[in-house]
């Protein structure tokens, strides 16, 4: 099992659940979040001489699925979530070691069902 995390524009969150269920993804969490990358915040316009580093608004979602899926999803995000603009986001992949379904106790593949 692998965790999806993708860092994301929040506009583009609609588009990009609307496309997940469509291809049965249910389980995933969603955080608002705030952070930077390698402009450190700053958009596209020359502010002068600030140098401080700003946080903009994101979204966070997590996805656990079955490694087969990973590639199919990440093609997802990345053709929903681009603008084609800095600032479009991230998407990292993690190795899970297992998930629980605290109603059942069911574990591994069965629990992210
Ligand atoms: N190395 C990182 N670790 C954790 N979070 C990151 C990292 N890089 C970016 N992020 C998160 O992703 C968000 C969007 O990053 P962003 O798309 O600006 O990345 P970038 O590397 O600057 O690429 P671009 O040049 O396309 O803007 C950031 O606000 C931050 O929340
Ligand atoms: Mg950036």
């Amino acid at each position: 099992m692998k965790k999806i995390e993708a860092i994301i524009r929040p506009e583009q969150f609609p588009l990009l659940r609307t496309k997940l269920e469509e291809v049965g993804i249910n389980g995933l969490t969603v955080s608002e979040a705030a952070g930077c990358g390698q402009q450190r915040g700053r958009q596209g316009v020359f502010r002068g001489t600030s140098y401080e580093i700003k946080l903009l608004p994101k979204v966070k979602v997590e996805m656990v699925v079955e490694e087969e899926f990973v590639d199919e999803i990440v093609q997802i995000i990345q053709s929903t979530c681009s603008t084609n603009t800095v600032g479009d986001g991230k998407i990292f992949i993690l190795p899970v070691e297992n998930a629980i379904r605290i109603r059942t106790g069911e574990s591994g593949k069965e629990a992210i069902l």
